[in-house]
């Protein structure tokens, strides 16, 4: 069983992967979530409806215990399953100006993007380096390649993750792993929903915020054999913001 393993499946563009993933590929889709059972399982519904398999898998990225625990368990109980895609996904804001931040602010943040990155990914290398095969990608952000005001901590954990994608992907390249990130601008999901659309879109040529389908068409590609040529990359998809 081929599997492919998404980070934050529950909500927004996790979820669109997710089901785009049922779609274009013959994956196994891992389910991961934090706190939202009922999202993951409308996910684990859709994913199904388009004649795929799949399952989920409750962890908090940030936490590198409970994401081995859960991983071993997983993988104990499926001795013949390989993950070959891994999509780290999941990712938290907790805005505010740097001189008012605090270390839990800070830390949170850090520990789900960068962290979860770690935690998720480490688990799997070497497995998948004995597999001769793999796809790697990494949601980042239009923040993490230009740094956004209010959001020190968020770019910080992002631009860390762009760094870490770019090391990576020369590591393992020669055995077939490609290893990517996808940095989106605005994108329309519980995220972004209390922002000002209507005062954000003047700074997007596009002039409207972006469709997590959008994104999880871009993640489709790169999860493909048909991007076997694209690694250490951070693709924009922002609607034309200069970045
Ligand atoms: N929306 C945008 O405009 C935008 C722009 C650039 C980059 N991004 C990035 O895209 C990714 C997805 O964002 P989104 O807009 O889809 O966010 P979202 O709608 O808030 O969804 C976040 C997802 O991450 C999961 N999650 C959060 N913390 C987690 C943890 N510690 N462990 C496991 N899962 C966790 C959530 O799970 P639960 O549902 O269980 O809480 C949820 O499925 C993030 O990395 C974000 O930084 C988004």
């Amino acid at each position: 069983m081929k599997c492919a393993l998404v980070t934050g499946g529950s909500r927004g563009i996790g979820n669109a992967i997710c089901e785009k993933l049922s779609q274009d590929s013959s994956y196994h889709i891992l389910i991961n979530y934090y706190s939202n059972k009922e999202e993951a399982e409308n996910t684990l519904e859709k994913v199904i409806a388009n004649g795929a398999t799949g399952e989920i898998l409750k962890f908090d990225v940030a936490n590198f215990d409970e994401v081995k625990s859960v991983l071993t368990q997983w993988q104990e109980a499926n001795p013949e399953a390989i993950v070959e895609a891994i999509i780290n996904n999941a990712g938290i804001t907790k805005d505010g100006l740097f001189m008012w931040m605090s270390l839990e602010d800070w830390s949170s943040v850090i520990n789900t993007s960068l962290n979860g990155f770690f935690n998720v990914t480490n688990f799997f290398m070497q497995k998948m380096l004995r597999n001769k095969y793999g796809r790697i990608v990494n949601i980042v952000s239009l923040s993490g390649v230009k740094g956004t005001a209010g959001q020190t901590n968020y770019s910080a954990a992002k631009g860390a993750l762009i760094g870490a994608t770019k090391a990576l992907a020369q590591e393992v390249a020669k055995r077939n792993i490609t290893v990517n990130a996808v940095a989106p601008g605005f994108i329309r999901t519980n995220m972004t929903s209390n922002l000002d659309e209507k005062e954000l879109i003047k700074m997007i040529p596009v002039n409207r915020f972006g469709e997590a389908e959008e994104v999880a068409d871009l993640v489709s590609f790169l999860v493909s054999k048909k991007s076997s040529y694209i690694t250490g990359e951070v693709i924009n998809i922002n609607g034309g913001i200069y970045s």
